[in-house]
């Protein structure tokens, strides 16, 4: 049986066969239909969500199976004061598999101890979100038809991001990737992810203009108020990098501009029309990169 708490839990070339099995699934949708027919994902959002719970759920009805879950934690015992240790044992009782999503940081491991099911991480506090770099990855691997040698800007709060913290991590074990790092001091990437992942930074600043022409990838990322212990510090920090398209007059041609999403201020609409804006397709394929785990930690073959 395996998990998915971390990217470090994939190898590479499971990702580049996960990246391959989406692809044909998106390209043929009607030869997975059957693939988890009996099997039930069960859905543990103690956090709330719109993408990744959804498209998990739609994920496994696209592939024949059913879902069962809870969308946040009062609607689960969790309100009356039951570990995710009881719960997870409970959930392997009643389903195949489980994405689990907690505001506590290692959540997800602590799950997968007790589990007698694969348990998918899908985001652990201000830790990973391992699924959400898999849909990162293959929309990566889309347009610019390779993970390596790339240069990648991460912008905004690089600190409490989670899907910054697994990406980083991924993109480093590919050759010849570079990073820049734009985020205000208070919300810089903690060492803990420089140190383990070895990426190689080639700057650091609090200006995005200054080195946006350099990038072939900006993902921009939301201030994650719900990590904060200050609201005022929140307030003065949230709208620190607007992206509009004044802003974009000196980057690549060829640059996408990525974002997990929601987004609140960091992106203008008016960036949303330019051909570069790709976080609304990064979406998309969410759901098939979905598919593919599912598919890899339940053996089902098409
Ligand atoms: N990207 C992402 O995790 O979005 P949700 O919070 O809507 O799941």
């Amino acid at each position: 049986m395996r998990h998915l708490i971390d990217p470090s839990n994939l190898t590479r070339d499971e990702v580049d066969t996960l990246i391959e099995q989406a692809e044909d699934i998106k390209n043929n949708p009607g030869k997975y239909a059957d693939v988890c027919k009996g099997k039930i994902l069960a859905t543990l959002f103690y956090e709330p969500s719109t993408r990744t719970r959804l498209s998990f759920e739609s994920a496994m009805l696209g592939l024949g199976g059913t879902v069962l879950g809870f969308s946040n934690a009062d609607a689960s015992s969790a309100s009356k004061g039951e570990s995710v240790a009881d719960t997870i044992r409970m959930i392997s009782c009643y389903a195949d598999i489980c994405a689990i999503r907690h505001p506590k940081e290692g959540s997800a491991l602590v799950a997968s101890r007790y589990s007698q099911i694969p348990v998918i991480n899908a985001g652990d506090g201000g830790h990973q979100h391992p699924t959400q770099t898999l849909t990162d990855l293959m929309t990566i691997h889309a347009v610019k038809g390779r993970l390596t040698g790339l240069t990648a800007g991460f912008c905004g709060d690089l600190m409490f991001g989670r899907t910054v913290h697994s990406l980083v991590r991924s993109l480093a074990g590919y050759e010849g990737n570079k990073f820049i790092m734009v985020s205000p001091k208070e919300l810089k990437v903690p060492n803990y992810i420089r140190d383990e992942s070895g990426c190689q930074i080639i700057a650091e600043s609090e200006n995005l203009e200054e080195y946006i022409g350099q990038m072939d990838i900006l993902y921009m990322t939301r201030v994650q108020r719900e990590r904060f212990f200050n609201e005022e510090e929140y307030v003065r920090l949230k709208d620190s990098y607007i992206l509009d398209k004044e802003k974009l007059i000196n980057s690549k041609n060829d640059l996408i501009v990525m974002h997990p999403l929601p987004r609140v201020n960091e992106i203008s609409v008016e960036v949303d029309s330019d051909p570069r804006a790709l976080y609304f397709e990064q979406a998309r394929y969410g759901r098939y990169i979905r598919m593919a785990l599912l598919m890899m930690l339940l053996n089902a073959a098409a």
